[in-house]
C-alpha cells in the first residue's frame, strides 16, 4: 500500500527513504493506486542522464482527462470542478460541475477534431484567465493534441516565436480581455503575430469582451457557434504513457525561449501526489491557486493537478488590486478558500497597503498557504504568516519549475517545521544534491552550491521542442549524471534547503523568468542602440528589477535620453512583453569586457545593487577604466 497522504513527519520520513531506496516500487504503488490505465506498464523507470532519456511508465495506455474528469462522474458528478471569478466583483462566479465539465471538454474536443486537429499536432492557446482555457487545454489533452499555452501578456512578436517554434496548425483565443480596469485587444495582437505564422490554419475565438473585431474570413472562426453544433460525446484518445502531453516555453539566458516538453503518465502521477500532500487537500477543499494558467503552475496546479484528484480549483480572472487592495481576500471570504496558493511578489504588493485590507475579510477557512516562483524574504513570510494566515496555517515554500514539472521541495502542511525563507525538504522522489565550484558534491552544510538532482522523478521535461541538443547542453552537462536547476542553495544542519536565486543569466522579475539575451536582442533592435547589457537588482515588490547599460551610436544629447528610455522600453514590449521593460536605463560609453570579449556582468550587477566596496578583480578587463564612469553615473 502506498502512502499517498503523508500526515505527519515520521511517516515523510518513511516514505522518503523508501522513494528513494525503492523508486520503482514506490512510484507503481502510487500509480497503481490512484489512477485508471487502460493498459498496465511493462517497465516502471528506464533512464540515462547522459543522452539524456528518461521514460517513466513506459508501455502504459491512459488518457489524462479520463482521470481528471471521466473517473469522478460517477461520485463526483455534480460537485464543481472550476469555480471562476471573473474579473469584475459584480459578475457572477461560475460554477462548473464535473458533468458540465465532461460535457464541454467533449464539445471542444470535438470542434478541434472538425477543424482537423489530430493527436499529436500542435495548438497555441492564447486565452485570458476565463473557463474556455482551462476547458481547451483538457480538450486537447483529450484528443491527443499537444497545447502549447502562452501566457496572455506576452507580445505579438513572442507569441508568433513560440507558435512557429513548435509549428502550432490552430492558435485559440478570444475577442479580448479584462484586467482591472483595463480591457486588452488579445485578438488584435493575435491578428499581429500571425503576419508571420505559415504553420497556423484556423483561429477559434472565444467571446469575453464583446468587442468589434476583426474576424479573417477562411481563417478566424466564432468558438460559441462551433461548440452549439458539437457533439457532447467524444471518446479520449488512447495515448501512451510518454507521449507529449503539452509544450510550454520558459526563458533561457541564452537563445530563443525553450519549449519544454512535458509527457502523459509520468506528470499525471506527480502532479496529482504532489497536490494531494503539498496542499493537505481533503475533499471537499476549495483551492485557489492564484497564478496564470500561461504558466507552469496554472498547469500543474490550477488544471491537472487538482482535477486528477477531483478537487475544486479556483481560476481568478482579475488581478489583486481590482477594484481595491482587498479582492484576494474578498475572494477567500466569498468562496470559503481553504488553501490559497500565490507568488511572493504578490505578497510584498498587498503588505505594502494598508492592513485594512485584509483585516476587513473573514479568512477563519484558510488550512494552507503557498508561495512560489522566487526565493520568499522574511519581511513578506512574516506578513503572510502574521496577516493571511493568523499564525495558524502552515506556509509551504514551494521550490520548483517549469522543467520539474512538478513541486520539488517543500513543507508539507502540518507535517513539516517550517522555518521562514527554506524550502525545507525534498518531496519524496527527489534526489537533490549541492556541487561545488570544482563539480564535487558537497557534503557539508551551510555551504552555498548549485542544486543539481540526482535521480529522475515522473514529470521531468523530457526534452526542449525540436532542440534535445540544447536540453542536454542546458541541464545535464554542467555536471555530468545530474540534472543542474541553475538555481544556487545552500542546506542547514537539519538538511533543510534555501533557495539562493539564480546562477545563470535568468532573472527572476515579478515572480516571471526572464532571459538577458532576449531582451539585449531587443533593445539592439533599436537604430540608435550600438551594444547593451542587462542586470537585475533587488527591488521592494517585484524581488529583481531590471538595469540597463546602453551604449548609442552617437552619445548624442542628452535631453533626447529620456525618450530614447521611452521608446527601448517600447520596443523591448513589443518583442517580449510589459513584463520584460527595464526600470533604469544608464548610458554609457562602454561595457567592462574581459580580454575574450565578454560582458563581465558580475561587475554590474554589483554597481546597479550599488554595492561598490568590493568589485572583486577588474585588472583581467580589456577596459577598466570605464568602470569608474558606469559608477560615477550610476542612477
Ligand atoms: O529560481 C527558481 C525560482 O523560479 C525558477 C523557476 O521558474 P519557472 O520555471 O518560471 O517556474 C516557477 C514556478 C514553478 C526556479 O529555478 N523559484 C521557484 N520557486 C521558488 C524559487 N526560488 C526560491 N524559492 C521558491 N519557492
Amino acid at each position: 500500500m502506498s502512502n499517498y497522504h503523508i500526515k505527519h513527519l515520521e511517516e515523510y520520513f518513511k516514505v522518503y527513504r523508501k522513494s528513494v531506496r525503492e523508486p520503482e516500487v514506490f512510484w507503481e504503488e502510487i500509480a497503481e493506486e490512484h489512477f485508471t490505465w487502460y493498459k498496465r506498464w511493462d517497465t516502471i523507470l528506464s533512464w540515462d542522464f547522459s543522452k539524456p532519456e528518461v521514460k517513466w511508465y513506459e508501455g502504459a495506455q491512459l488518457n489524462i482527462t479520463e482521470n481528471c474528469i471521466d473517473r469522478h462522474l460517477l461520485t463526483k458528478g455534480n460537485k464543481t470542478a472550476i469555480l471562476f471569478e471573473p474579473n469584475n466583483p459584480k459578475e457572477e462566479a461560475q460554477h462548473i460541475t464535473y458533468n458540465q465539465l465532461h460535457e464541454q471538454v467533449n464539445k471542444f474536443a470535438n470542434v478541434l477534431k472538425s477543424q482537423g486537429i489530430k493527436k499529436g499536432d500542435r495548438v497555441c492557446i492564447y486565452l485570458p484567465m476565463i473557463p474556455e482555457l482551462a476547458v481547451s487545454v483538457l480538450a486537447c489533452a483529450r484528443i491527443g493534441a499537444i497545447h502549447s499555452v502562452v501566457f496572455a501578456g506576452f507580445s505579438a512578436t513572442a507569441l508568433s516565436t513560440r507558435i512557429n517554434d513548435s509549428d502550432c496548425k490552430m492558435v485559440i483565443t478570444s475577442d479580448g480581455s479584462y484586467r482591472g480596469n483595463k480591457t486588452i485587444d488579445l485578438k488584435g495582437i493575435v491578428d499581429e503575430g500571425l503576419k508571420d505564422c505559415p504553420s497556423v490554419n484556423t483561429v477559434l475565438v472565444a467571446k469575453r469582451i464583446h468587442s468589434e473585431i476583426n474576424m479573417k474570413e477562411g481563417r478566424d472562426l466564432w468558438l460559441q457557434p462551433l461548440l452549439d453544433e458539437a457533439s457532447s460525446e467524444c471518446t479520449p484518445e488512447i495515448m501512451d504513457a510518454e507521449d507529449p502531453l503539452f509544450i510550454l516555453y520558459t526563458s533561457g539566458s541564452t537563445g530563443k525561449p525553450k519549449g519544454m516538453v512535458h509527457t502523459t503518465a509520468g506528470y499525471m502521477v506527480y502532479t496529482a501526489y504532489t497536490f494531494k500532500n503539498v496542499f493537505n487537500y481533503r475533499e471537499d477543499d476549495i483551492y485557489w491557486c492564484t497564478a496564470d494558467i500561461g504558466w507552469i503552475t496554472g498547469h500543474s496546479y490550477i488544471v491537472y493537478g487538482p482535477l486528477a484528484n477531483g478537487a475544486t480549483t479556483v481560476m481568478f480572472e482579475g488581478v489583486p488590486s481590482y477594484p481595491d487592495f482587498g479582492r484576494f481576500w474578498e475572494i477567500v471570504e466569498k468562496h470559503k478558500i481553504n488553501q490559497f496558493y500565490t507568488a511572493p511578489t504578490a505578497i510584498r504588493a498587498l503588505a505594502k497597503e494598508k492592513l485594512e485590507f485584509v483585516d476587513r475579510y473573514d479568512l477563519s477557512s484558510l488550512k494552507v498557504l503557498g508561495s512560489v516562483g522566487e526565493p520568499i524574504n522574511e519581511e513578506a513570510w512574516h506578513w503572510y504568516n502574521d496577516n493571511v494566515g493568523k499564525r495558524k496555517s502552515p506556509i509551504v515554500d514551494t521550490w520548483w519549475q517549469t522543467e520539474t514539472g512538478g513541486v520539488m521541495i517543500t513543507p508539507l502542511p502540518y507535517v513539516t517545521p517550517t522555518i521562514p525563507t527554506y524550502a525545507s525538504l525534498p518531496f519524496p522522489g527527489i534526489q537533490p544534491t549541492l556541487m561545488d565550484e570544482n563539480g564535487e558534491e558537497i557534503k557539508e552544510n551551510q555551504i552555498d552550491g548549485r542544486l543539481c538532482i540526482k535521480f529522475p522523478w515522473p514529470s521531468m521535461a523530457r526534452t526542449i521542442w525540436g532542440n534535445h541538443q540544447r536540453y542536454k547542453e542546458t541541464y545535464f552537462s554542467a555536471y555530468p549524471n545530474k540534472y543542474f536547476t541553475g538555481d544556487g542553495a545552500l542546506r542547514n544542519t537539519v538538511g533543510y534547503y534555501r533557495i539562493t536565486g539564480r546562477v545563470d543569466d535568468v532573472i527572476i522579475v515579478s515572480g516571471h523568468n526572464l532571459g538577458t539575451a532576449p531582451i539585449e536582442d531587443a533593445i539592439n533592435e533599436h537604430p540608435a542602440v550600438a551594444e547593451s547589457a542587462i542586470v537585475g537588482f533587488p527591488h521592494d515588490i517585484k524581488g529583481n528589477a531590471l538595469y540597463g547599460y546602453v551604449i548609442l551610436k552617437e552619445v548624442g544629447e542628452t535631453r533626447k535620453h529620456e525618450s530614447l528610455r521611452k521608446e527601448i522600453n517600447q520596443i523591448i514590449t513589443e518583442h517580449i512583453g510589459p513584463i520584460a521593460k527595464l526600470d533604469k536605463i544608464q548610458f554609457t560609453n562602454g561595457l567592462p569586457k574581459t580580454r575574450s570579449g565578454k560582458i563581465m556582468r558580475r561587475i554590474l550587477r554589483k554597481i546597479s545593487c550599488k554595492d561598490i566596496s568590493n568589485l572583486g578583480d577588474t585588472s583581467t578587463l580589456l577596459n577598466p577604466e570605464v568602470v569608474q564612469e558606469i559608477i560615477d553615473n550610476s542612477i
